[in-house]
């Protein structure tokens, strides 16, 4: 699967308009028919994750980019020449401070935002944007804290904007495949699930400067499972989490830091600044969660160790596995005991945005994930609906950190996940309105 962040950082923002020719714009314009609003869009944060996005974003039937936002003014150039390129014009323009967002939030052709920023930035950033009466389209997770993310739910609530996290890992080929099979009842009943980021992000710790870039100063500073949107993601969506079901309680544990003193000891000295830096984020994070139905899930985080990148999935149910390590095995169906390749069951199973667009999605980017994401915000915003990946998905997901800290601060003890839905999730159909791939 091409989901390697490191080989994305690599290419950067720089998809060519000849990989993109024909991709995104046809798509979208199916996507959004019947709809003839623009989507016009101010992007906040444009580092190696908002260039990217832009490139896909500035592509779409219908959408345009009105302004860019960034501290950095070299970026917000960079990012002007990748719309100009495109064919969109000459956005407006806001740097020099963590604060000029607020002058691209003021302005009349700024419909929605798509936030891209360090994630501390995240959840102020959407309320405000929201306030101000943008539609948000916000970068993984929605934020930290409990309380902001509670904060996040209200504004969304009280202003009637939409909101959409961008997790991209649910619509790969293979999410979206286990997605449509989960809810056609191949796997029978669902009961167990397991996700897992192991990915070695160690080289986004430091600038070149030797300086803590955003990552390593939150690594100095916090510890947890930080990142759990695209392992709990798809899972949750197989599980059918806020649709009859909803994350109740918590358990998690953290090895003791040893790795990032021993990389920046090995990288700087260890009797340098960074050597001597007391690490808070552990090795390894490994939680374990319930749902209010009594079906579990274990999710493991893992962005320092010295280990090849994977993103596994795991669902079990009354009939059957799959596990994306290994393949499916349905029973009564698969020979005995035995694992079959995921690829057999694509004809049956293949999701309909991937049969027909799918050639297409796989040049733009985790593993064809950021083609369907981009396309699924700027209908939202032209058709004015609620999106799949909802703020209470946002917020009920992203909030696994907080209470992955709390637990691992009660040496293990259970922590209650809070309910941003109110009490709704208990009515499978009560999404009924919003929007689902298909
Ligand atoms: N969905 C995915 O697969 C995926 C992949 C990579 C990164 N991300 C997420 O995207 C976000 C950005 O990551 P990145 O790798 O692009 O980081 P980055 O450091 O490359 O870029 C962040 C940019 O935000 C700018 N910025 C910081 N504070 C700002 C502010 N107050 N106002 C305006 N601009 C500000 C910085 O100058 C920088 O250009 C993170 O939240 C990360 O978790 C998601």
């Amino acid at each position: 699967m091409a989901l390697n962040r490191r080989a994305l950082l690599k290419t950067g923002a720089g998809l060519t308009a000849a990989m993109l020719a024909g991709g995104l714009r046809n798509a979208a314009a199916d996507q959004a028919a019947g709809s003839d609003k623009v989507a016009r869009f101010g992007v906040i944060g444009l580092g190696n994750r908002g260039r990217h996005l832009l490139g896909l974003l500035a592509r779409v039937e219908g959408a345009q980019i009105t302004a860019l936002c960034d501290i950095s003014t070299e970026n917000v150039a960079r990012a002007a020449g990748i719309v100009a390129e495109a064919g969109g014009g000459d956005p407006a323009r806001f740097s020099g401070s963590p604060e000029a967002y607020r002058d691209l939030l003021a302005r009349d052709d700024v419909n929605a935002v798509l936030i891209a920023t360090p994630t501390k930035w995240h959840c102020p950033m959407a309320v405000e944007a929201m306030k101000a009466g943008k539609h948000v389209g916000s970068e993984v997770p929605a934020g930290f804290f409990t309380e902001e993310l509670w904060e996040l739910v209200r504004t969304k609530e009280a202003t009637g904007r939409r909101y959409m996290l961008l997790e991209n890992y649910l619509y790969n080929r293979h999410n979206l495949m286990i997605w449509q099979m989960a809810r056609a009842g191949v796997f029978g009943e669902p009961y167990y699930a397991e996700g897992a980021y192991l990915h070695d992000c160690r080289f986004m710790l430091f600038k070149p400067d030797g300086t803590l870039d955003w990552w390593g100063d939150w690594a100095s500073k916090h510890y947890g499972s930080d990142y759990p949107t695209h392992a709990m993601g798809p899972l949750c969506k197989w599980l059918g989490i806020h649709e009859g079901d909803r994350l109740s309680h918590c358990t998690c544990m953290m090895s003791r830091p040893r790795v990032l003193k021993e990389y920046a000891a090995a990288k700087y000295g260890a009797d340098s600044p960074q050597g001597r830096i007391d690490w808070a984020m552990g090795d390894y994070v490994s939680m374990t969660i319930m749902t209010e139905k009594g079906r579990l899930i274990r999710m493991d985080y893992d962005v320092n160790s010295p280990r090849p990148a994977e993103f596994p999935y795991v669902l079990q149910g009354t009939k059957g596995i799959v596990d994306s390590r290994r393949g499916i095995y349905i029973e009564g169906q698969s020979p005995h005991e035995q694992w079959e390749p995921a690829a057999k069951f694509q004809e049956a199973h293949d999701h309909p945005y991937w049969r027909r667009d799918g050639a297409r999605a796989e040049k733009a980017g985790h593993g064809g994930g950021d083609f369907f994401v981009i396309r699924d915000l700027v209908g939202m915003v032209r058709a004015d609906r609620e999106p799949w990946i909802d703020v209470y998905d946002a917020a009920g997901w992203s909030v696994l950190f907080d209470c992955s800290r709390r637990s691992i601060d009660a040496r293990g003890a259970a922590v209650e996940i809070p309910d941003f839905t109110g009490g709704r999730w208990r009515d499978a159909d009560w999404r009924r309105d919003h929007h689902r791939p298909a």
